[in-house]
């Protein structure tokens, strides 16, 4: 292929210049301990980046040890937290991955069990491995679903708190090296339970109308601005829809990021619902390839902000139409990822673009490019033979 595709060519957002335009959507491994990575993190983030990635995000990491959804989250409630990140950063940054933190608080969906554990709130058969459950806040006085733990209602004090922590981790992110941050204001967890009118039932400056329930996210981004460096991009990942009659819609996403934009926030990272416990939200219901992609480029166009798909893209040729299409302009890949984790560089070659493993550490694109030929041999003595 003469010209690379837009897949692979370098994409510059403020001072950052990535080197493709794959991106490794968080995703937590719930395998930290009191919110220290473990080497399981170090070996699962490592391997995305030597694999190609241009933009390597880190899963959520809770801002307030609270704010973890299990006991087995990632966190940077503190700079020894964040100093313990600090040799997976500096890896990935040097098999050529930017690296990217996600920074969250789970609200009302804080202290429930990991996904093996069951995926519900704790109970006495985490309690035999000294999981206890710990008090959570949200919006309103309502359970994420049935049986789960009843929030408090949080105080104008407890949002400053939050805002607060959300800056001071920002900060921390860029101490460590980190070149981008995510703010997760999806899925439900604090941001999005304000954001939502299926959650936010209060009726002070905080909830209401849409201006209302926006406020909350609008403060963190503005003080996540004001904590991050201005050369470095801000990402803010949305639900776009939750997936609910009477929930929060794509024309309420576009107004979201109309705001987002005007505070400095770069990319909209467009997901979707999870504002509920388990059961299906009506967008997990049409779980197709590239289900979320129109909100994507809805957003791109209506709100006129750069735009991350994801969801359900699985190789380099339908990423690559959403980029052609001007649907999106990064393409966030996870479960593939999960099992390819060298799934850029694979999407490459089968794309024709890197014959020569260029693309790959040079520990393996030597050995690689030699394997090439001698299978290339093999083959062509093999149906000589035949
Ligand atoms: C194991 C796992 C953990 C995840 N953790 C997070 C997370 O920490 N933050 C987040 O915003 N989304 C999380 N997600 C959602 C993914 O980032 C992604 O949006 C979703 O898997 C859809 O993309 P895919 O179809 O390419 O997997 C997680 C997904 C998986 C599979």
């Amino acid at each position: 292929m003469s010209q690379l595709p837009l897949l692979f060519s370098p994409f510059e957002l403020r001072a950052l210049r990535l080197r493709n335009r794959v991106v490794i959507s968080p995703m937590c491994q719930y395998s930290a301990h009191d919110g220290y990575p473990t080497d399981w993190h170090f070996a699962h983030l490592a391997k995305f980046a030597m694999g190609g990635a241009g933009l390597v995000f880190t899963e959520a990491a809770a801002v307030l040890r609270a704010g973890r959804i299990t006991h087995g989250d990632l966190g940077i409630w503190t700079d020894t937290h964040a100093r313990a990140l600090q040799p997976s950063v500096a890896f990935m940054k040097s098999q050529g991955a930017a690296v990217g933190v996600q920074l969250a608080h789970a609200g009302r969906k804080a202290s429930i069990q990991r996904p093996w554990h069951g995926n519900g709130p704790l109970d006495e058969t985490d309690a035999v491995r000294g999981e206890y459950p710990w008090p959570v806040t949200g919006a309103s006085p309502e359970p994420a679903g049935e049986g789960w733990l009843l929030p408090a209602e949080m105080a104008v004090s407890d949002i400053t708190k939050v805002v607060e922590a959300f800056a001071s981790a920002a900060r921390r992110a860029n101490e460590i090296g980190v070149d981008v941050v995510e703010i997760h204001g999806a899925h439900g967890y604090l941001i999005q339970s304000f954001l939502s009118p299926l959650s936010n039932r209060r009726t002070d400056a905080y909830g209401g109308d849409i201006k209302a329930r926006m406020c909350m996210a609008l403060e963190v981004s503005e003080a996540v601005r004001a904590a991050w460096p201005r050369e470095k991009p801000l990402f803010f990942r949305i639900s776009s829809v939750d997936g609910f009659e009477g929930g929060w819609d794509i024309a309420d996403s576009v107004m979201l990021a109309r705001e987002l934009k005007s505070l400095g926030v770069d990319v909209v990272d467009c997901s979707s619902g999870g504002n509920a416990a388990k059961g299906a939200t009506a967008s997990n219901a049409l779980r197709g390839r590239g289900f979320q992609v129109p909100f994507a480029e809805q957003i791109r166009k209506d709100a006129d902000i750069m735009t991350q798909a994801v969801g359900m893209i699985l190789d380099g040729a339908q990423a690559e139409e959403i980029l052609q299409a001007g649907r999106a302009d990064l393409i966030a890949i996870g479960r593939e990822a999960l099992y390819d984790p060298f799934w850029a560089v694979h999407q490459a070659r089968d794309m024709g673009v890197d014959a020569g493993f260029e693309m790959w550490p040079e520990q393996y694109g030597w050995w690689l490019k030699r394997r090439a030929a001698g299978r290339h041999q093999l083959e062509k003595a093999e149906r000589a033979a035949e």
